[in-house]
């Protein structure tokens, strides 16, 4: 297996001063991967350099990629403060005392006595099962409210105080959430979760996240080409196959994939890519390392958004709401 070494592949800074990786790994194997799978390339990523996991409980493989970390550690392939792991409290998980339920969970499952991140995955209580079609409405499925937030950041506060995260998080966030928010945190989020990819590159968000210095980490980076059918939509546009990024992948002699991975590195947001191939998580990391963008080619791209997002959410809205849209605050109008 070909090895990147970790102090070869560039780091940002948090606002604590602590660096992360400027790339993870993914592990979200929705339904066309097993958990095992998951894990074997989690093992894979660990010893060819990668050392940032984005993980969940939603994901249900935290138990198997413990046992990843469990024997990588053991074996002294790598030590628990090179590694960033990451998880989220899935929206079931959000009422008093829940939270503190899930992270004992997820430290179980992944056998930590930390995570370094710790995210609240969706803004809302909404919970849906697993697979459930995107058109089902959740009965007891509410709008976001600051109110309703802030009960579950404190918690998510009180969990940092206690020290089992060391940072705290925020995931499918809007500027007007953040507004409505981040004035009421005492700890502020040091990362905020969100979609990225060229065709979807949230300029307002991503530069209200970064002029508040809160670390944004994309999201379906490659534009998730084979997500499953039921989260595509007619107008959804595939970001591998957009003429201008194929020319520029063309010009470097890579898969597209790379070339969004290199755009999103060099713009200054995490990626966190998913793959269980080892030829393709392997490249995802090596691009961090070698063959930069030009300033033009980074112009080019900047022209290729055209605002298309994939992860619409229709499965957490509430009775009575217009459409996916409304998860996105499209008038900006926000409950306190
Ligand atoms: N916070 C949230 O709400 C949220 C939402 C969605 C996702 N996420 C996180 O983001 C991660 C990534 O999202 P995602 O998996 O949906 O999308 P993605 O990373 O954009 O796309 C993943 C797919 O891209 C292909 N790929 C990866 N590397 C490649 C390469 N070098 N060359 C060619 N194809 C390549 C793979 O397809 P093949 O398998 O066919 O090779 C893979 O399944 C997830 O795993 C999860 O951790 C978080």
């Amino acid at each position: 297996m070909e090895i990147i070494q970790p102090a070869a592949v560039p780091k940002r800074k948090l606002y604590t001063g602590e660096e992360i990786p400027c790339i993870g790994m993914g592990t979200f194997g929705s339904d066309r991967f097993t958990a095992q799978q998951v894990a074997d390339a989690v093992a894979g990523a660990i010893r060819c350099g990668y050392r940032l996991f984005d993980g969940a409980s939603v994901y249900q493989n935290e138990a198997l990629i413990g046992e990843v970390y469990a024997e990588a550690l053991a074996q002294d392939v790598v030590k628990r403060e090179d590694l960033f792991i990451t998880s989220k409290v899935w929206n079931n998980m959000h009422g008093r005392g829940d939270v503190l339920l899930s992270l004992a969970q997820t430290l179980k499952d992944l056998r930590q006595d930390y995570v370094d991140l710790y995210f609240v995955h969706w803004p809302f209580p909404n919970y849906h099962p697993p697979g459930c079609d995107v058109d089902s409405r959740s009965a007891d499925a509410v709008p976001f409210t600051a109110e309703r937030y802030m009960a579950t950041w404190r918690q998510m506060e009180h969990l940092h105080d206690l020290g089992l995260v060391r940072h705290l998080g925020m995931s499918n966030m809007t500027v007007a959430k953040l507004e409505a928010v981040l004035p009421l945190c005492r700890i502020q989020p040091a990362a905020i979760e969100m979609e990225l990819h060229p065709c979807f590159q949230q300029p307002e968000l991503f530069d209200y996240c970064v002029g508040k210095g809160i670390l944004p980490i994309g999201f379906c980076p490659i534009g998730s080409p084979t997500r499953p059918e039921r989260d595509k939509t007619a107008d959804d546009i595939a970001d591998i196959a957009v003429p201008e990024l194929v020319a520029v992948a063309k010009a470097h002699g890579v898969h597209p994939a790379v070339i969004c991975l290199k755009w999103a590195v060099q713009r200054g947001q995490v990626p966190i890519p998913f793959s269980v191939f080892e030829n393709e998580y392997v490249s995802n990391l090596r691009c961090t390392t070698e063959d930069p963008l030009t300033d033009a080619e980074m112009a080019v791209l900047r022209g290729v958004d055209r605002d298309c997002r994939l992860i619409k959410g229709q499965v957490f809205l509430w009775q009575g709401a217009r459409g996916w849209e409304d998860l996105w605050d499209p008038d900006s109008r926000i409950a306190q």
